[in-house]
């Protein structure tokens, strides 16, 4: 698990965890609560995933991808996926890990714990295109794509 891969999970707003179920089919749905779980793993809350779930009881492979939206870039991930429950060992420290992020107020009825198996970074082709341009750049028309400035 590299420096970079942390840094990026830190950092994106949302990750997009897709499954499949176990005929093939897709399923693609946004987290955003979700934290790296300190054991080459990515902790996601399951709050209300029923598909996520279901396809990962018959199939656990999953791809998880992650981008700081106004940077442009970020992660994509392959792994193998469980769901853990009360009770299953690490599941409080775990547990606790994501209500850093999520109070009470969102019942958390399981966690999507994925095991980080290949990496692959994901990055805007105006990275390869333009290459004179800087991150900062790119976050300049990040902002500007989105109608937001900084404060
Ligand atoms: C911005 C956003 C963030 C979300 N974050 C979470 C999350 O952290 N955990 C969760 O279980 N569902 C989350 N959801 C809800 C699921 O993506 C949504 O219920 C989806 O339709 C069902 O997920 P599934 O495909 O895993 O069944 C979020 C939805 C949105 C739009």
């Amino acid at each position: 698990m590299s420096d970079e891969l942390k840094k990026y999970l830190e950092k994106s707003v949302l990750c997009w965890l897709a499954t499949a179920d176990a005929s093939g089919e897709p399923n693609v749905s946004p987290k955003e609560i979700f934290v790296y779980g300190g054991n080459n793993n990515i902790l996601i809350a399951n709050i209300a995933s029923p598909v996520s779930v279901k396809n990962i009881a018959s199939n656990p492979k999953v791809c998880v991808s992650f981008i700081d939206v106004f940077e442009q870039q970020g992660f994509k991930v392959k792994g193998s996926a469980q769901v853990l429950k009360s009770g299953d060992a690490s599941y409080d420290s775990y547990l606790a890990k994501l209500r850093e992020l999520a109070d009470e107020r969102f019942p958390i009825k399981g966690i999507i714990d994925v095991n980080i198996e290949k990496t692959a970074s994901i990055k805007a082709p105006s990275y390869f295109l333009f290459p004179d341009v800087s991150v900062e750049q790119q976050v300049q028309n990040g902002l500007k794509t989105y109608g937001v400035s900084r404060k």
